[in-house]
């Protein structure tokens, strides 16, 4: 605990997120004098209940009787607050439904986008080989622009059935729509981020036609022809998701493989084992999530009467979860400062839980298990090669602006 707090003090839910310059570049100190002092706390200004403990967090996530629509939250919460334009009609992605629209959608979303993982994981694979094997072999290079970004969006996009002519637009339209993530944005990159969007929705609008017209063997052809076969999905919501599984696996993903570069570069005791062992890539990914988890918390809305941690909550109170605080709960995990791509069991919450668990888990961790084992094949002597990395001022996410290696 600082200097300046006392035993009754604590920090507020914003001096936790990269909001604040100090947490930005380690949120972890703050996180633990939260779930040592106060781990069910209220924040009463910003209307949130935020907890830290891994046993909360995880009753939490797991519960299908919360809800999960921000606008359900009572007003002034943190959260609702962040909607820009919380008054503007729109379709909501599964992201932020409730039941009972979350099942009819998320459900025969997630079959056809699982099957497709399945099948395409050697193009999956393949593509990421692509994008490492063009990074220089004789000059520094920044890790986040030459592989990161470019991985999940070239993976998405190949998953979507976006031809190859349109893969410069639809970057650029991706990293627009992004924009949407930052609560902070200007006005400019408002109206970049709605341009993005805009431009995305038209596009899916002409793949889901063609692909009526002309199935591929792609993932826009399998959920329009869900749809033919009575699967209850309205056109707007089949462009939102598409849109959904871009926005909330870009960021994310690129964040995966560069926290874990960076860790594993900082840890070279861990690197050398991987790099004796590449069989540990899969439980290198687990840790990474685990202990520099890319998504800083999730949320729900109380939708009863409930206590969590001898605490009252009532309905329409919003919670947050931190994840972070979580994944390091001395209560559940071993030394938990301590990076270890050999632990034995990591029951990290970094994909959240129950009905809204990160429906793209499965591909962030074959995009990271194949990132970091063709890193280190390709470039056995992989080096940090700039100063400190600087985090990314974008709250509730963990992950660097540029982090410049050398092979
Ligand atoms: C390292 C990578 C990733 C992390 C850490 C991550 C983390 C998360 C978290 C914490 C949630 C909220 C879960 C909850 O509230 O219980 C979530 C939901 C979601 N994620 Fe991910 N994610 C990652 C990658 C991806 C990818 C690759 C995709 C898609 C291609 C994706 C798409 C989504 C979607 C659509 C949801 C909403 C699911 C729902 O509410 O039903 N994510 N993710």
């Amino acid at each position: 605990m600082s200097d300046q707090q006392t035993a009754t003090q604590v920090w507020n839910i914003v001096q936790t997120t990269a909001f604040d310059p100090d947490a930005r570049t380690d949120p972890h100190g703050r996180l633990k004098d939260l779930r040592e002092a106060c781990p069910v706390m209220r924040d009463e200004p910003v209307k949130t209940w935020f907890l830290t403990r891994y046993a909360d967090v995880r009753e939490t996530v797991n519960d299908r009787s919360l809800w999960r629509h921000w606008s359900r939250a009572e007003p002034g919460a943190l959260l609702r607050r962040m909607d820009q334009d919380p008054d503007e009609p729109r379709t909501d992605s599964i992201l932020s439904m409730d039941e009972p629209d979350h099942s009819r959608v998320r459900l025969p979303l997630a079959k056809a986008f699982y099957a497709r993982i399945n099948a395409m994981k050697p193009r999956i694979e393949a593509i990421i080989d692509e994008v490492i094997d063009a990074a220089p072999a004789d000059a520094p290079f920044d890790l986040i622009g030459e592989i990161g970004i470019p991985i999940p969006i070239l993976v998405i996009a190949a998953i979507l059935g976006v031809e190859q002519h349109r893969y410069r637009e639809f970057r650029e339209w991706s990293e627009a729509s992004i924009l949407g993530l930052n609560p902070l944005r200007t006005p400019e990159e408002t109206e970049r981020m709605e341009w993005g969007s805009g431009k995305l929705a038209d596009y899916f609008t002409e793949l889901m036609q063609a692909r009526r017209a002309a199935p591929q063997d792609d993932l826009i052809s399998d959920v329009v022809a869900l749809q033919a076969q009575g699967a209850p999905l309205s056109d707007e919501e089949v462009r939102v998701n598409l849109s959904a599984l871009l926005i909330g696996g870009n960021l994310t993903t690129t964040d995966l493989i560069g926290n874990g570069v960076w860790l594993l570069l900082r840890h070279p005791a861990e690197l050398a084992k991987l790099k004796a062992d590449p069989s540990l890539a899969a439980a290198a990914v687990e840790e990474i999530l685990r202990y520099e988890s890319p998504v800083a918390i999730t949320n729900r809305v109380v939708s009863d009467e409930r206590r969590v941690g001898g605490c009252p909550m009532h309905a329409h109170q919003s919670v947050i979860t931190s994840l972070h605080a979580a994944n390091r709960d001395p209560a559940v995990f071993d030394d938990p400062d301590r990076f270890d791509i050999t632990r034995k069991h990591v029951p990290h919450v970094a994909f959240g839980g129950g009905s809204h668990m990160c429906i793209g888990a499965p591909l962030a961790r074959i995009e990271a298990k194949q990132a970091l084992a063709r890193l280190f094949e390709r470039f056995p002597d992989l080096k940090l090669a700039g100063p400190e990395p600087t985090w990314r001022a974008l709250p509730f996410f963990r992950g660097m602006e540029a982090l410049i290696v050398r092979g």
